[in-house]
This record gives structure tokens, sequence and C-alpha cells, in this order.
């Protein structure tokens, strides 16, 4: 079995985190909480959490209860649970997308296979629902099981969305919406819950993640085209490959020429990975790039408005922090 290793420093970890032991905290429940009597399982899930991962969605159940003043040691294991349900999505995601690098490795799909890596996700699925249990209240069940079927909802969406050029910006919102901001929301709320937050400042907190989340994904389609895979740990790509209608090519569609729509259409319709070079040459044209980096600011600053009931601490500059952080990424 591979070695776990704490998670390198990305965006969410600048150099002295004061986060780091409460971190550090969560990374030992996932450790523990990761054990299972078959290998595979073992083997399987260390190899996808030992290789990082920025942790952002632990994160915010963090900062929002500390926000709020609750530090009790149910908040690493609600922490570890979003973590565990992230971290099935990518499982399910990767097999999905056929994608063949996460967090600089092999995708578990490409090393283990597409079935150890649906049921090894299940797994994951199961013990955060055996996990949130603990916490013993019926919000924070509520709560995880809803987000658990909204991003389910989410990645269905999108497949169905496949290969259509026609696909409205709206509904492609309405996807990222589910599949990504959902358990940012989830996970902000969580801290809200456990720091006993009054339902106005609940909804808040839920409002921060949403629009962080919204953020955070539409950044990611943007690296998808101008990241480098390196940084990344994702190959550059790989949404053209698939033909997924994203913002840079819907808006890229909307300002370029009628032949270079066809181009573009032709690509998303038959996932043509070979026309990333002439496509990125018109998304890059159009502004295309940037208007996709704007709207996220957009929902960036949508986020930080989210914050403004909260009282000023270091775990709410944190918070603000990440708003910045999310835009000006590229890992
Ligand atoms: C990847 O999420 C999936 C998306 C929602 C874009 P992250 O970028 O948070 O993945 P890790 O956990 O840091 O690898
Ligand atoms: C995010 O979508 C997937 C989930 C939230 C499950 P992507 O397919 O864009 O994520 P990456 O790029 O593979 O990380
Ligand atoms: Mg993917
Ligand atoms: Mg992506």
């Amino acid at each position: 079995m591979l070695e776990f290793t704490a998670p390198t420093p990305t965006i969410a970890q600048p150099m002295a985190d004061p986060m780091a032991e409460a971190m550090q905290r969560v990374d030992a429940v996932i450790r523990e909480r990761l054990a299972s009597r078959v290998a595979l399982i073992d083997q399987i899930s260390s190899y996808i959490v030992s290789a990082g991962g920025k942790r952002i969605r632990p994160r915010l159940v963090l900062l929002f209860s500390q926000a709020l003043g609750f530090e009790g040691p149910e908040r690493y294991e609600l922490a570890a649970t979003v973590e565990f349900i992230h971290t099935a999505t990518l499982l399910h995601d990767d097999v999905v997308d056929e994608s063949a690098l996460r967090r600089g490795r092999a995708t578990a799909n490409s090393l283990f296979g597409n079935a150890a890596s649906v049921l090894v996700g299940d797994f994951l699925y199961s013990r955060a629902f055996q996990m949130m249990v603990s916490a013993n209240r019926m919000r924070v069940l509520e709560v995880l099981a809803d987000a658990t079927n909204v991003i389910a909802e989410g990645e269905v969406l999108q497949l169905m969305n496949m290969h259509d050029p026609d696909l409205a910006v709206e509904q492609y919102l309405r996807v990222i919406r589910f599949k990504t901001a959902k358990l940012f929301e989830a996970s902000a709320r969580l801290g809200a819950l456990l720091g006993n937050a009054e339902a106005q400042l609940e909804e808040e907190c839920a409002g921060y993640g949403r629009a962080l989340g919204t953020a955070f994904q539409l950044v990611d389609d943007l690296l998808d085209y101008e990241g480098n895979s390196d940084e990344l740990g994702k190959n550059v790509g790989d949404d053209l490959r698939e033909g997924k209608p994203t913002l840079p090519l819907l808006i890229a569609m909307e300002r370029c020429s009628a032949g270079e729509r066809e181009l573009i259409r032709h690509a998303i319709q038959h996932g043509e990975l070979q026309r990333l070079p002439e496509v990125l040459a018109i998304v890059r044209a159009t502004g295309a790039l940037e208007a996709t980096r704007e709207a996220a600011q957009q929902e960036a600053d949508k986020a930080r408005a989210c914050l403004a009931g909260l009282p000023e601490s270091h775990a709410r500059a944190a918070l603000i922090e990440l708003c910045v952080r999310s835009i000006h990424r590229s890992s």
C-alpha cells in the first residue's frame, strides 16, 4: 500500500497556513476512516487520497464553524466526510470522463480499471454516510444527503448535454451548480450548522459556498483550455476530447465568424481533441477566456458579499482570501 503523504501546498494553502494544524487533524481522520477489510479498497482509496488535492471543501467546514466560534472535534469528522464525498465523485467522474491524469498521477481508472474505481467510489460514499451519522443531527444528514443527490443529478445532466453545441449558458450553469457548487454550499452550511448560526446567517454561508463553487468550476473549465497539465495535475483538453460544451466554447461561438463557429460545433459534436490548437486560437481571439474569468470573478464577488454578516476574524479573512485564490489559480 502507498504511504500517506500530506497534501502539497496549493491555492488553498499559502506559505504559512494558520489552518495547517487543523487540516492535519482532518487528514488524520481521513486516514483513519479510509480503513477497510478489503485490500483493494485500501489500495485504491489511499492511492487517490495520498496524492493530495487542495482540500478546499473540508477547509470551508472548518473556516465557517471557526468564524462562528465552534471548535469542537465534530468539525474534523464532518470536514473529512465532505472530502470523502468529493473523492468519491472524482473516482466516478474520471471513469465517466475517461480521464488519465488526476492530482499529478495516473487516474485510478487507468491503473486499476473502471469497475474497481466505481466500486471504491461507492465505498467512499457509503463510508461518508457512516461518518455523518456520528454528528447525531438530522440537519447534517439532510444537507449531505441532498448534496450527494444533487451532485449525481448534475453529472447525469452533464452527460445529457455532452456533444450539444446548442447548449444554453443557463443550462451549463445549472450543471455546474449541481455537480460542483452544491458540495461547496453543503460544506459551508455544515460549518454554519456546527456554529449554530440562525437561519438567515446559515443561508448567507450557504450562498457563499454556492457562489464560490460556481466560480471554482468556471475557472476549472477555463484551465482546461489555458492551463498547464503539470501544474493542474490533470490533462488539459479533456473537455474538448469529450465534447463538453463549457463556457469558453459557448462564449467563443457567440463571438466568432460563421466558419469558426462550424469548426467549434464540429469539434464539440465529435469530441475532436486534435482540433484543440485551432479551437484554442478562436477561444483566445474572441476574448472568451477573459469573459469566463470575468464570470468567475462576479461569482467570487458574490461569495465575498455573503460574508458581511460574519463577525471579523482570521477565519473570515481566510474565506475572503479563498475568493481571490479561487480565481487566480493554476492548480
Ligand atoms: C476537482 O476539484 C473537481 C472540480 C470540481 C473541478 P478540486 O480542484 O477541488 O480537486 P482536488 O481535490 O484539489 O484534487
Ligand atoms: C467536476 O467536473 C466533477 C465533479 C464535481 C464530480 P470536471 O469533470 O470538470 O472535473 P475535473 O476537471 O475532471 O476535475
Ligand atoms: Mg472530469
Ligand atoms: Mg474540469
